[in-house]
């Protein structure tokens, strides 16, 4: 029997060293310079072509599906096939969201150079989820940090943390929030406790929604608070609902304020929202997630005035920094750490001069995200990043002249930076009627694909949005896209 599976063992033995008797790499040098050369021209001819085509997928989700290859690939395959399979199942469906035609939601167009960057953070592989795992990760981190907070004339909010996106910054901050006011719930948890209350208008992105959910503090507890005309948030009343709630019972945690809202791009009275923060004794957050980097065009800096008193920021650089997707920063003064626990296998030593990053986010395992930031700020520089906004502020102005001439097309007139809103409105309809042609028209457009905008609501009526954050945009660009709202108006009447 002993001898049997000495037999077996040594056999496997055998089998596995002629098995694995070969070194094995990824790939060659040669190759991939190759591969990139011919990546490269796919990429190139493609872009070339890219006038000629729609810039949007507008197939309908079962197409896209079909044209996929569903079974597991067993068995390797050569980079021509692999190519020749992303060109005929994968490309065809990717939107031109760097393209000047492309003005949907919040979508920046990213940089080239940043595209770069991309590539040398998959090859080195980084992953900061301790510092010795890879110490540049972590202090690039903190230098594009303090970049960030500079270049958006905060240099005293120079602590933080790079996560994927708004929401996951907000979702932080908001937990910093409840780590810096109640401590002990990190113990604790909410049993038994008050309710906490959060502050900010009904223009406040989802994202502060959502955080209210994934931190369990509910949505019940999220206060909206009505604006005033321009779409800032009404300061009395975001006072007497406070009070109110004291009175009720309710524990108020912390104040919103935007420094840009996704629909319009409006930004709240930051200095009042401060003042009360300071007076009841709130954490004040402030979501410049989109508008920030307008602070920089010197006749912009004076709507943020108040925004240095906040004791958290959040901005996206892969919004109006053009850094691509994704990458957010959340800026402190002081950062606490986001939770006082660690694990046996994640001991080091040095803890006090090494930058943990995991110790002030909830990711462990961390891309090299900071290089991309580091990348897109070297290689441009602050001032033209700042020309990048000026530019997209002009083209929005642009379009507004251009589009307010259109018969019918009323623009919604509170636009500060490069969010645009208009609406198609006939005297002679009713509001639901009007809105039904909206409607329409935000669907054909998404359907011809020759640009890509969307629609929102304002003031309770169906609106067609545009944003603007590419610097590659001409005013050629923009006539191009009030034509299309001309053609499509058109069409839609006719129908
Ligand atoms: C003001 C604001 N905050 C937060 C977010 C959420 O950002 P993300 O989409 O990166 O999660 C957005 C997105 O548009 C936004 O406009």
């Amino acid at each position: 029997m002993i001898l049997t599976d000495a037999t077996a063992f040594i056999g496997l033995f055998l089998n596995a060293i002629t098995k694995f008797d070969v070194i094995i790499k990824t790939m060659e040098n040669g190759k991939l310079k190759q591969y990139l050369d011919q990546a490269w021209s796919m990429l190139e001819a493609n872009e070339h072509d890219a006038p000629n085509h729609p810039i949007l997928s507008t197939n309908d989700p079962d197409e896209i599906r079909k044209s996929l290859d569903h079974s597991l690939p067993l068995k390797e395959d050569g980079f021509g096939n692999v190519l020749k399979a992303f060109k005929r199942q994968v490309l065809p469906y990717i939107n031109r969201n760097t393209d000047p035609r492309f003005g949907a939601y919040i979508t920046g167009s990213g940089n080239r150079m940043a595209a770069i960057a991309e590539f040398i953070k998959a090859f080195y592989n980084q992953n900061g989820l301790k510092w010795n795992n890879s110490p540049i990760c972590s202090e690039l981190e903190q230098l594009v940090i303090k970049w960030v907070s500079e270049f958006i004339h905060l240099p005293d909010h120079n602590k933080g943390v790079l996560t994927s996106g708004g929401s996951m910054s907000n979702l932080m901050v908001l937990h910093f929030a409840i780590a810096a006011k109640f401590p002990k719930r990190e113990m604790t948890g909410f049993y038994g406790n008050k309710p906490l209350t959060v502050y900010c208008s009904n223009q406040t992105h989802s994202s502060i929604d959502r955080a209210m959910v994934f931190l369990g503090l509910g949505r019940d507890h999220l206060r909206k608070i009505d604006v005033v005309g321009d779409y800032r948030i009404d300061v009395s009343k975001l006072r007497e609902t406070i009070e109110k709630d004291l009175a009720s019972g309710f524990q108020p945690l912390a104040i919103v304020g935007n420094a840009g809202t996704t629909n319009t791009g409006s930004i709240d009275p930051l200095n009042d929202l401060a003042d009360l923060a300071a007076e009841y004794n709130l954490w004040y957050h402030v979501d410049g997630a989109y508008g920030l980097p307008a602070i920089r065009v010197p006749s912009y800096e004076h709507f943020f005035r108040g925004v240095e008193r906040a004791d958290s920021v959040i901005i996206n650089p892969h919004k109006w920094m053009y850094v691509p997707f994704e990458a957010s920063c959340v800026l402190l003064k002081n950062i606490p750490k986001a939770i006082h626990y660690s694990p046996d296998y994640l001991f080091t030593e040095n803890a006090d001069e090494r930058w943990e990053s995991s110790e002030h986010t909830i990711e462990l395992s961390k891309e090299f995200r900071a290089l991309k930031i580091w990348f897109t700020m070297k290689y441009y520089g602050a001032d033209k990043l700042t020309h990048f906004v000026e530019h997209d502020i002009l083209m929005t102005s642009y379009l507004a002249d251009h589009i307010g001439v259109l018969n019918k097309i009323v623009i919604d007139p509170h636009y500060p930076l490069s969010i645009l809103c208009f609406r198609y409105e006939d005297p002679d309809l009713n509001s639901a009627e009007n809105d039904n042609i909206n409607i329409k028209m935000i669907r054909l457009i998404e359907s011809r694909g020759n640009v890509f905008i969307t629609g929102t609501r304002l003031k309770g009526r169906i609106h067609l949005r545009v944003y603007f954050g590419n610097p590659e945009r001409k005013k050629e660009d923009v006539d191009r896209l009030v034509e299309e709202i001309r053609q499509v108006n058109a069409q839609v009447l006719l129908e």
